[in-house]
């Protein structure tokens, strides 16, 4: 995956951040050439002789709003695969996880409002829109300030100790266990004894207890999709009385109901021989790259999730893949302990004893890849391949979306040159941000009953055969 190299921050005020990149890790990291920073001014986008970036809105109110004109001319100055972000206090939360998707683009945009905010038909020539939080700012520079700080520290290099970004609230999916210095007693509260001691595993073991204690008094939520041992399980078992099987539960299943359409038969062997023809042969998915997204999820509210890596899915999608000739199985996930658990176990299957003894396992875990988003299996797959990948996803439910049949997509790969993304959600489906990504939306999967909780192994087993199995 490509680091972010390049923020570009759009704005009235550029001098505002004047003394705030200079600053600091962040000041070091772009003298470093780290990362670069560039600030934008929306009025050397203006046309008239008084340059003017606002203008009074229609319909009357008080203040002012970003004129379209400018902010798009501004936004279409852009370096052609920017990704470029709107803040506003409507927009998606801005969290952990989307700051480590973000350090995972090359290059990002970030477009600041200011006074009543911006005229409606900028939000058409950006990618996502982002808030801070649900408060309103006086303009969006202070939240471009909270994110480019954010996303810097989280790329190489940047913080001397490697470890700490891995290990901060967040980013291990709990919060961070508490952290004392100098003095060893200060007004009476001494540090506890056990970070005296020098037995660096016993600390190990008590932060980790911190960290899940704090966790769970804070924000249990969080619990949901962290990745926890059965040890962890068992102390949260303990002091919650049991209750944190509630939060813990979570997993990667899919998904919720869809409805029915036939699937248009396939054609692919000689009718005299039943010997695979040459149109069987092209068909086969040596291009195809399964892809299984844990974020950005959508939630049974309605909201975004990150759902937790299961075991099951790491090995049955592995497996299904190298039945059907995929080239490679990315699983996605911000979470770097989850990152961890996946390369563990495919590790784990391809090494030493147990790949010697299953070398069917380890053939089909060969496949496994992991990304810290969708972008970086995009960017991956184009830098292998040369080209742009062919995006296509998959939805329980379309809610309106057009969709393509299985049938018609078959022919359609047929002749397709580029590597094929074939992407499923877990949890409630893929965020919209990401079916907005989509080349191809493929239908849902269909039965005969009105019952649709397929598991997405089983989702998965189903597309590659109705796209790839005999016919
Ligand atoms: C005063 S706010 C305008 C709020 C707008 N009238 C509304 O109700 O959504 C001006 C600008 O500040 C920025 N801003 C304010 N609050 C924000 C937040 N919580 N997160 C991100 N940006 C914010 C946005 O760029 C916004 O366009």
């Amino acid at each position: 995956m490509a680091p972010l190299r390049e923020i570009h921050v759009l704005t009235l005020f550029p001098d505002l951040f004047e003394g705030f990149l200079r600053e600091s890790i962040l000041g070091k990291a772009v003298e470093d050439g780290r990362v670069a920073i560039r600030l934008l001014d929306f009025r050397t986008f203006a046309t008239d002789k008084h340059h003017s970036a606002d203008d009074v809105p229609y319909g009357g109110g008080s203040g002012m709003v970003l004129l379209p004109g400018p902010a798009v001319a501004a936004l279409e100055s852009l370096p052609p695969g920017t990704r470029k972000v709107l803040l506003t206090p409507q927009g998606a939360r801005f969290d952990h996880a989307a700051a480590v998707r973000l350090a995972g683009e090359p290059r990002l945009a970030l477009f600041c409002g200011r006074y009543e905010g911006f005229d409606e038909r900028i939000r058409a020539h950006v990618d996502e829109e982002l808030s801070l939080g649900d408060f309103v700012l006086q303009g969006g520079e202070v939240a471009a300030m909270a994110i480019v700080e954010a996303l810097v520290r989280l790329l190489p290099g940047v913080l001397h100790n490697a470890d700490s970004p891995r290990e901060e609230s967040f980013a291990g999916g709990l919060l961070e266990y508490p952290q004392y210095t100098r003095p060893r007693e200060f007004r009476g509260v001494e540090v506890p004894e056990i970070l005296l001691s020098g037995h660096h595993e016993e600390i190990r073991r008590w932060r980790r207890r911190e960290a899940l204690r704090r966790t769970l008094e804070r924000r249990p939520e969080l619990l949901a999709t962290a990745p926890l041992t059965g040890e962890d399980r068992e102390l949260l078992g303990r002091w919650s009385g049991g209750a944190v099987e509630r939060w813990s539960g979570g997993s990667g299943e899919a998904q919720p109901e869809a409805k029915r359409r036939a699937s248009p038969p396939g054609g692919g062997r000689d009718a005299v021989s039943g010997r695979r023809t040459k149109d069987e042969e092209r068909r086969t998915p040596s291009r195809v790259h399964v892809v299984l997204v844990h974020h950005p999820i959508k939630s049974r509210v309605g909201g975004l999730i990150t759902t937790s890596v299961t075991n099951l899915d790491i090995h049955d999608i592995a497996r299904a893949s190298r039945t059907y000739g995929v080239r490679a199985y990315h699983l996605v996930t911000p979470i770097a302990l989850q990152q961890e658990l996946v390369r563990g176990v495919a590790s784990h299957w391809l090494e030493g004893e147990s790949g010697e003894r299953v070398p069917a396992r380890a053939e089909a875990l060969s496949l496994v890849r992991v990304a810290e988003s969708f972008f970086a299996v995009t960017e991956s797959v184009r830098a292998e391949a040369g080209v742009e990948p062919l995006v296509v996803m998959t939805t329980a439910a379309a809610g309106g979306r057009p969709t393509v049949g299985y049938g018609a997509l078959r022919q359609r790969l047929r002749s397709e040159k580029r590597p094929v993304l074939l992407v499923f959600g877990t949890g409630w489906g893929l965020a919209d941000e990401l079916l907005d990504r989509a080349d191809v939306l493929l239908d849902p999967i269909e039965a005969s009953s009105d019952y649709n909780h397929l598991s997405v192994r089983v989702a998965v087993g189903i597309c590659l055969d109705r796209l790839f199995g005999d016919r």
